[in-house]
């Protein structure tokens, strides 16, 4: 599936500028910060294809991946929550995420990231709910598993479990990774593959 490069082929402000939905979309959506970007670098295997940043709010247009070889599309986002960026400007985004979200119908699946350290929070709820009204599929992705101790992220897993039990649309496999030790990507791929094949 990664066989081939993935590369970048636009950056869309509005929805208006995405492109024709002719192909099967996955999207990586959480807070800011909390790692979309590199876990696309990681999975992709090529690192500065997302740019990230530890400064929150990096990620601030609809930036679309795409491989020669596979019919999918890859979709990284701004985040939510707090970013250092002009006030219209995340508003904008924001708007344009929901939209995105809740409107694509070649979106087939969302991965919800959620810090490992932290769980969700409630800004990952609300959009969790949104994609359960919408009945959009959403799996949620713990990241920055290199982070915190053994005990604080069986704590953590425990509770995400218990967040998604009774979530109509979220798959009930709670993916563990790590961008940084390259750790669960082989799952997250596996997951991906089965997407396509369905
Ligand atoms: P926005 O685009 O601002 O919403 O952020 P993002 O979710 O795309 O996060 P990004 O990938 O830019 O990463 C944010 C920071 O977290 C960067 O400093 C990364 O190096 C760091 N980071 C990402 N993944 C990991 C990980 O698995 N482990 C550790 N320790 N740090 C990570
Ligand atoms: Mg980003």
């Amino acid at each position: 599936l990664f066989a081939r490069p993935f590369l970048f082929t636009k950056g869309c402000v509005s929805i208006k500028d995405l492109p024709e939905p002719d192909r099967l979309e996955i999207a990586f959506a959480g807070r800011s910060n909390v790692g979309k970007s590199s876990l696309i670098n990681a999975l992709c295997g090529t690192s500065g294809l997302a740019r990230t940043s530890n400064t929150p709010g990096r990620t601030q247009e609809l930036n679309i991946f795409e491989s020669q070889s596979e019919p999918l599309r890859i979709v990284d986002m701004p985040g939510y929550g707090y970013a250092k960026a002009p006030e219209p400007k995340v508003k904008a985004w924001t708007k344009l995420v929901h939209q995105y979200l809740t409107g694509r119908a070649t979106l087939r699946r969302v991965y919800v990231l959620v810090d490992s350290r932290h769980g969700p929070k409630d800004n990952d709820l609300s959009v969790m709910n949104e994609l359960d009204r919408a009945a959009v599929s959403y799996q949620v992705v713990l990241t920055k598993v290199d982070k915190p101790s053994a005990t604080e992220l069986e704590k953590v897993i425990a509770l995400t479990k218990q967040a998604i039990a009774k979530r109509p649309a979220a798959h009930p496999d709670v993916i563990e990774t790590s961008s940084e030790k390259n750790l669960g990507l082989g799952h997250l791929r596996s997951e991906i593959a089965l997407l396509l094949a369905s």
